[in-house]
């Protein structure tokens, strides 16, 4: 009964058609029915429009959108060979349609690329001091069920993730601390840390936001709002609201991480993104995918940690890209075998008083 409705709500998920199944969770045989009939009949053309339509999508001529077609189709028989697998039971993770889904893992790499990340090591000697003061936390922690953790926002076109990153780590902190519920400006990152260069497409971390956020004051979101294209920076610093120093948990166990996450609170981490195009839900986990320092090129907030009723621990991640992609908009990440590099490079701020 259990994996009948598991499948059922994954089929729809992928599919995009949440609120058929959903809503009649209870009816499992009648939700299984449905959903199988409902995706039969969907063709890869029916599901080419869905998907245009759900994203917004145009395309410059025929041409393009014909290609665009192609890739669509290719990513989704990827999507149905793997599910197949997870169907089996050979893989903790699914695929799915999501705003990506008209691009080749080429091109999605591409974009990920601009963003490699370059290590310093300095801040790792600073970390490891702090990082034995910390006792691991046994208990499951998601700090989205207290509270402090704000919407998922999509960051678009501008392929800088580390400003969502940061800001989220500290719209955190300041819930924590503050009591302050406040989403930040992500544009006033763009705009304003370092040269004016593009900012969207070059090699960004998750360091220069916090270097950032150490001199100078965040404003809110309403006050500089996101318009995801590097622009001049017009920030009045004196509107800001917070101010923040931070801490790295650099090349670390899981363990250490775990523990700072647990007693204080969602840090932004860094991760290599280029397997989690298609990710629509589940434990993601896969040591084919590269997981090395000069892999990492994304950055992602990591709420909490969590065992799933088969016993795999895994990491809860907010990431940038809407509630469209994922699970709402989050990762589930394998736990303990430093999956995708998580356990590198990783921020928490600490809030000036
Ligand atoms: C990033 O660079 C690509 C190509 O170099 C360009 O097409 C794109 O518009 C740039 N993105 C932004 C947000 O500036
Ligand atoms: C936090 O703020 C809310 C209103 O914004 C208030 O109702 C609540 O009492 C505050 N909590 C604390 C612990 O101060
Ligand atoms: C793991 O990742 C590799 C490299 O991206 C990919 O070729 C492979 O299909 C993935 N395996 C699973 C089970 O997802």
């Amino acid at each position: 009964m259990l994996s009948v409705t598991r499948n059922c709500v994954y089929l729809s998920r992928i599919y995009n058609l949440q609120a058929m199944c959903l809503r009649f969770t209870m009816k499992f045989i009648i939700v299984a029915f449905v959903c199988i009939i409902g995706i039969n009949a969907l063709s890869e053309k029916e599901q080419w429009l869905t998907f245009k339509q759900n994203h917004g999508k145009n395309y410059k001529n025929i041409a393009e959108e014909n290609y665009r077609f192609s890739v669509f189709q290719n990513n989704l028989r990827q999507i149905s060979e793997h599910n197949e697998r997870y169907t089996n039971g050979e893989t903790t993770y699914f695929l799915g349609v999501n705003k990506f889904a008209d691009r080749t893992s080429d091109e999605f790499r591409g974009m990920l690329k601009s963003q490699k990340i370059n290590l310093l090591n300095s801040e790792d000697a600073k970390l490891n001091k702090l990082s034995k003061t910390v006792e691991a936390a046994e208990a499951p922690v998601d700090w989205r069920s207290k509270g402090v953790v704000l919407p998922v926002r999509d960051q678009g076109d501008c392929g800088g993730s580390w400003p969502f990153a940061v800001a989220a780590s500290i719209e955190s902190q300041n819930v924590i601390i503050n009591n302050v519920t406040e989403q930040l400006s992500t544009q006033q990152f763009i705009d304003c840390y370092g040269p004016q260069v593009d900012k969207c497409n070059i090699t960004g971390d998750i360091l220069n936001g916090f270097d950032y956020a150490q001199d100078y004051r965040l404003l809110p979101e309403s006050e500089y709002p996101y318009v995801g294209a590097q622009s001049v920076c017009t920030a009045d610093t004196n509107k800001g609201i917070v101010r923040a120093y931070s801490v790295f948990v650099a090349q670390s166990s899981e363990a250490i991480l775990q523990a700072y996450i647990g007693k204080y609170g969602p840090m932004a981490s860094t991760i290599n993104a280029d397997c989690i195009q298609l990710y629509a839900g589940g434990i993601f986990s896969n040591s084919s995918c590269p997981n090395t320092i000069n892999d990492i090129n994304f950055a992602l907030l990591n709420v909490g940690y969590d065992t799933s009723s088969d016993g795999i621990e895994y990491w809860i991640l907010k990431n940038s890209w809407g509630t469209g992609w994922g699970e709402e908009g989050y990762l589930r990440l394998k736990k303990g075998d430093k999956e995708l590099g998580i356990n590198l490079r990783n921020g928490l701020p600490f809030i000036y008083r």
